[in-house]
């Protein structure tokens, strides 16, 4: 193997450069040339492919966004463009690719893997809705910057004394709202995984108020969503005034804080040696601290387990 080549794909994730540079440096380091394929598969079927070397990726470990930039490509879940991009892949001398993006785009790796390119799949996406993973690229950085908007959302409820609903991404998985929630003290967190009864909530804010509570804080999954209008609701149930807040895409963005920077690092190095090794169609994560690896099927047909004791916890310090 002398050359691999290297997309990011799907939303982006606060350290994802530090993984791209970690899979360039690691490879040039065992003689491997790696190309950088630009906007993901999208780049990929318009041949948006250049040489990568080790200043290409100088400068990029501190910063957020990918280098290679990104793409949400439709077309390439039909077979008629992924062998087209096996073509243009051969034309480049490429047989070997690594995908750094979320369980979208190593449906896309294992596809090309069925045609005969050699695949590994990165784990890079602030969502952390893998479950073969403990942890996936770029979620640390996300709960960082929910934590430092809640605490500025927490100074003006207090003042006010409002219920401030916080909605926060992660698609259909509850982890930045019940992480997030735990690290900004939050007196309710709504999740998808586990749903949720007005009535109680309601309950839990009078509570609050009886006990002296000058804040209402409300972390919301996007999975459940409706911020704005749980925020009319409360207010009209508890005669409280209550502001919604939708954090958005400020989550996807920033440096990477130093666990997803080391994190990053340490799956670009190994994605890289499982090439070497000659192994493909598999995906790395961390388990209990140790860095891991599965074939991509197995790993996407994991079932995520829901993590009933954090939940709890939360319950339990919010009283
Ligand atoms: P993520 O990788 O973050 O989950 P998406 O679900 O949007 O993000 O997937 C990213 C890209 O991966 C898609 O735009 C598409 O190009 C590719 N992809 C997603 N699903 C498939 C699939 N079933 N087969 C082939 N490619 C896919
Ligand atoms: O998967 C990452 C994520 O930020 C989700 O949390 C969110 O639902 C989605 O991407 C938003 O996608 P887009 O950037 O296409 O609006």
């Amino acid at each position: 193997m002398k050359r691999i080549a290297l997309l990011t794909s799907g939303g982006d994730a606060p350290g994802m450069n530090a993984a791209v540079r970690a899979v360039v440096r690691v490879a040039l380091y065992n003689g491997i040339e790696v190309m950088g394929i630009r906007r993901g598969y999208a780049g990929l079927l318009e041949k948006d492919i250049f040489m990568m070397d080790r200043s290409s990726v100088s400068d990029i470990i501190q910063r957020g966004g990918t280098v290679l930039r990104t793409a949400r490509c439709d077309d390439f879940k039909k077979l008629e463009c992924q062998k087209k991009a096996v073509d243009i892949l051969d034309d480049y001398g490429i047989h070997s690719l690594i995908v750094i993006g979320g369980d979208g785009s190593f449906r896309g790796a294992q596809d090309l893997a069925k045609l005969g390119v050699s695949t590994i799949g990165i784990p890079g996406t602030i969502d952390n809705d893998l479950a073969y993973t403990d942890r996936t690229i770029g979620f640390d950085t996300a709960l960082n910057t929910v934590h430092e908007a809640v605490n500025k959302l927490r100074d003006t409820s207090t003042s006010h004394g409002r219920v401030s609903i916080i909605e926060v991404m992660g698609r259909n998985c509850g982890d930045i709202a019940l992480y997030s929630g735990i690290a900004c003290g939050a007196e309710s967190i709504i999740i998808p995984e586990k749903g949720y009864d007005k009535d109680e909530l309601i309950e839990n804010i009078l509570t609050g108020k009886r006990k002296g509570k000058l804040h209402n804080i409300i972390v919301l999954a996007e999975g459940v969503g409706g911020a704005y209008e749980l925020a009319e609701y409360v207010e009209n149930k508890t005669g409280l005034e209550a502001r919604a807040t939708v954090l958005g895409h400020i989550q996807r963005g920033g440096s990477p804080t130093v666990p997803d920077i080391i994190l990053a690092s340490r799956f670009g190095a190994r994605a890289v040696e499982l090439l070497i090794e000659g192994k493909s169609s598999r995906v790395v994560g961390v388990h209990e601290n140790k860095i891991i690896d599965l074939d991509i099927d197995d790993a996407l047909a994991k079932e995520r387990v829901f993590d009933s004791e954090l939940y709890h916890l939360a319950e339990v310090l919010s009283l």
